[in-house]
């Protein structure tokens, strides 16, 4: 489940989404000659930084919203609503490119099938996306909230976060080569005092689909009491990101 997406406070105070992954684009490394898809491309940025690399490129995403927002950012490129796991394009890629969507998809078999098929051979797949244990104390403090204020259980948690093992596995069970994985912490800033505050309502939403408002302020403030000392330091907040990183090649 998406969260409803907000794209002015997704742009305003969570830049951080493509800031911190610009260097995705050098393990992309795409050519002028090259036709890239961006799939998850949000409002838009990292589509544009691979339009400036000169690769034509399309970035799809499957919030309507997103997409206006990314038409309006960037009017000379294409964007369009698409699934990930049943889009298809007239015109095979050269390469797909995939920043912070992926962890959204459990269906990570079928997204794998739609990338296979719109890569031409020899077509590398990028992306980078929340790996096994991302968010891990975030996500343990809201369990342990609701528990604490008698909440009950939240609703499922249908995050994709695979290991290199499991996400590997799987690009080679559709055929992929894998030339490249890794799993690395990357800690990641969240804007003001309300960082933490703004970034569950932002993206946890999910957690608390259940609850009245009063609860959810309250939960909140638990949240943000039960993981300060891991996550409050230097006088801000940081999410314990967790990031999986992979280049995979469709063999000739
Ligand atoms: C992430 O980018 O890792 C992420 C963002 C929102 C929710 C969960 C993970």
């Amino acid at each position: 489940m998406s969260p409803l997406w907000n794209p002015e406070l997704y742009q305003q105070k969570h830049r951080f989404v493509w800031q911190l992954s610009t260097d995705l684009i050098e393990l992309l490394n795409p050519q002028s000659d090259e036709y890239v898809l961006d799939l998850g491309c949000g409002t838009g940025q990292l589509t544009h930084a691979i339009a400036e690399r000169g690769a034509a490129v399309t970035g799809i995403d499957a919030d309507a919203k997103m997409i206006q927002e990314a038409q309006q950012n960037f009017p000379a490129l294409t964007f369009m609503v698409g699934d990930a796991r049943t889009f298809s394009l007239p015109h095979l890629r050269d390469a797909v490119f995939s920043n912070a969507a992926l962890h959204w998809i459990p269906e990570a078999g079928a997204v794998a099938q739609s990338i296979w098929a719109v890569l031409k051979p020899g077509g590398r797949f990028v992306a980078e996306f929340g790996g096994k244990g991302n968010v891990a104390t975030i996500v343990k403090a809201i369990a342990a909230a609701r528990r604490g204020l008698s909440l009950g259980e939240a609703a499922t948690f249908d995050w994709y976060f695979p290991s290199v093992g499991e996400y590997s596995s799987l690009l080679e069970s559709h055929g992929f080569e894998v030339q490249y994985a890794t799993l690395f912490d990357r800690p990641t800033p969240l804007d003001t005092d309300a960082g933490l505050r703004n970034w569950l309502q932002m993206f946890a939403n999910r957690f608390w689909v259940d609850l009245s408002s009063e609860q959810k302020q309250a939960l909140l403030s638990d949240v943000e009491m039960r993981t300060r000392s891991k996550l409050y330091r230097d006088s801000q907040w940081w999410a314990d990101y967790r990031r999986i990183r992979i280049l995979a090649v469709k063999p000739t």
